[in-house]
């Protein structure tokens, strides 16, 4: 059932990914194309599913959440392309493809990322949705973006790298630089939904355990799996010397807060009953995905 879903809310999120990005035709053609290459034609599309996850539990109308889905998702590969270049983690393998500084150039990449990041909030101001709801994707999606969010959570990380960090600022440092944005994603879809002061703060404990999952597996995978599984270069947290939760816990403590996690999840929605089905499903793919 989930799955029928997820391809479903996967070919929304495409679609509407391909109306907004610029047309690789027109000028300047080289940005355009590398904000597609950024984009589109890979990525598990999580935070798009989520969106759509919460916000059809609350009994919204899918099409309403096509642009907070595809704001996310631009705000995400913005978020990759910048992590990618040489002064952040110096990556070539994104999606099983070259980085976007590697197949275009490091200007490029980072204009590209700039235009992505504005691009999103340009799609949500633009949507059918009532004026009070895109005021209030703009601001929970520019949150999760800025300094309280993604990237205050890049500059913590830079800030780590090289030495041991406790448990609490290892936990502080994910949950800005990954869990901001899930959180995002999920808090869009629920007010998309009309969701209540009570149903927010429900959704938003199991936003944060899914988000500090995601990273922990993220991880976890980057030590366990292939470049070749993965689309992206395995090893590079050890290799620069990254703080994460195997490097201060070690595989089997990384994965007993996996544990943790995924009990945390199943529990907050329980009382949603099948209607939070595919926030369950998603939040056990972030425990146990493989690339
Ligand atoms: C990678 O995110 C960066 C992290 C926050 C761990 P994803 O694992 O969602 O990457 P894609 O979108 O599927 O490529
Ligand atoms: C990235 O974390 C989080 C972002 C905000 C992009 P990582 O640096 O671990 O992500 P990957 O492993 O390169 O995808
Ligand atoms: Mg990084
Ligand atoms: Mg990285
Ligand atoms: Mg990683």
């Amino acid at each position: 059932m989930a799955s029928e879903a997820f391809a479903r809310w996967t070919a929304r999120t495409e679609a509407t990914l391909e109306r907004l990005l610029p047309d690789p035709a027109s000028e300047p053609s080289r940005l355009h194309a590398a904000m597609r290459h950024a984009t589109l034609g890979g990525g598990k599309r999580m935070r798009p599913l989520l969106v759509y996850a919460a916000g059809v539990a609350l009994g919204t109308d899918e099409t309403l959440l096509d642009a907070p889905a595809a704001a996310v998702e631009l705000v995400h590969a913005y978020s990759l392309v910048h992590d990618d270049l040489p002064a952040m983690d110096d990556d070539d393998l994104r999606r099983g493809q070259p980085t976007v500084h590697v197949a275009f150039d490091e200007a490029t990449a980072i204009l590209a990322g700039d235009a992505l990041q504005t691009l999103a909030f340009a799609a949500l101001s633009a949507s059918d949705a009532p004026a009070q709801l895109r005021i209030d994707w703009v601001g929970t999606l520019a949150g999760a973006s800025g300094v309280a969010g993604m990237c205050g959570g890049q500059a913590l990380d830079i800030d780590a790298t090289g030495r041991t960090q406790a448990l609490q600022q290892l936990q502080h440092m994910h949950a800005l630089k990954t869990g901001a944005l899930i959180r995002a994603a999920v808090r869009m879809g629920a007010l998309g939904g009309g969701a209540d002061a009570g149903t927010l703060a429900r959704l938003d404990v199991f936003a944060s355990a899914l988000g500090l999952a995601f990273q922990v597996r993220d991880d976890l995978l980057d030590i366990e799996a292939s470049s070749a599984q993965l689309g992206k270069t395995a090893g590079k947290d050890v290799a620069q010397a990254k703080s994460t939760y195997p490097a201060l816990l070690g595989m089997e403590g990384a994965r007993a807060k996996l544990e943790e996690l995924a009990t945390a999840m199943r529990d907050v929605l329980a009382p949603l009953g099948e209607r939070g089905a595919a926030l369950v499903a998603l939040g056990e793919l972030a425990v146990k995905r493989s690339h």
